[in-house]
């Protein structure tokens, strides 16, 4: 689907852009005419959403990245510069689910995963694309948090936790930034129909409770989450900054 907003001239890096919402969001800036940086720890899918994306007349490259490594993350803004000379537009999405598991039975090895993915990958981003942004006047960040971000869910503990924390981080680094004339916000999406949630789906009295959970009376798609993303990136947005963006079907508003 073609954005109605205009990217032209614009650099936009998405972290986990394989798959799901992150590839939406790759798709959706190259249709605005953006010069995409498809980052992603898959390779062969990765390669896969560049080839679809200059397919369609857009403009894409593909790096390896693993964002719970700082010094792969950094790798990651070094090559972006070394390709185009500037980042815009980022967006911090690259996450992951994990088991669930009641908090008292939670184990430190699944909390340390997901958090070094979820939370620490997403400080690592911000604190190499900041300076490349600062460098080259202003841009926009958008983080991905969850509805998780604001309510509980009971059995993940690391995951709520790590989108909780990715709002506090947002709302830091706006504030932090702000001056500079980079705004950072963060989105909430609810239930998405994505590779994440693909075990929960396989069962079907899972789909309808989470189904019923969305006063929409449906789950979402990554294109609508991608909607809001580009509309944050975007100069319509030129006044928005620090804010959480839910996009949930009412999930947070019952
Ligand atoms: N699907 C949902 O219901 C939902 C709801 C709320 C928030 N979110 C958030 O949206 C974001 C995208 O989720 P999705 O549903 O599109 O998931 P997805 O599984 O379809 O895509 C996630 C992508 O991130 C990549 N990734 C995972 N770990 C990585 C790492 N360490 N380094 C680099 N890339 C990595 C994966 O390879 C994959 O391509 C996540 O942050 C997720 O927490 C999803």
């Amino acid at each position: 689907m073609k954005t109605p907003y205009d990217f032209s001239n614009k650099v936009a890096l998405v972290t986990g852009a394989a798959s799901g919402i992150g590839l939406a969001c790759a798709q959706t800036f190259a249709s605005g005419g953006a010069r995409v940086i498809v980052a992603d720890r898959q390779r062969d899918v990765g390669e896969a959403a560049v080839a679809g994306i200059r397919q369609a007349g857009g403009q894409a490259d593909f790096l390896e990245v693993d964002v719970a490594d700082p010094a792969s993350v950094q790798a990651m803004v070094d090559a972006t510069m070394a390709l185009h000379g500037r980042l815009d537009i980022a967006v911090n999405n690259a996450g992951v689910g994990g088991r669930r598991n009641p908090t008292d039975r939670y184990s430190l090895d699944d909390w340390q995963h997901i958090i070094g993915i979820n939370l620490s990958g997403v400080f690592h981003c911000l604190r190499s694309e900041l300076p490349a942004m600062i460098a080259g006047g202003g841009g926009a960040i958008v983080n991905l948090a969850s509805i998780l971000g604001s309510v509980g869910l009971a059995g993940t503990p690391a995951y709520t936790a790590s989108k909780h924390g990715v709002v506090g981080l947002t709302r830091t680094a706006a504030l932090d930034c702000a001056p500079q004339g980079i705004r950072v916000n963060a989105v909430g999406p609810g239930f998405i129909e994505t590779p994440m949630i693909a075990n929960a789906l396989a069962d079907a009295a899972m789909t309808a409770h989470l189904i019923s959970q969305h006063p929409i009376g449906r789950l979402g798609q990554a294109q609508e989450i991608a909607n809001a993303i580009a509309f944050l990136c975007s100069d319509q947005a030129s006044f928005v900054t620090g804010s959480y963006y839910t996009v949930d079907g009412g999930y947070t508003a019952r």
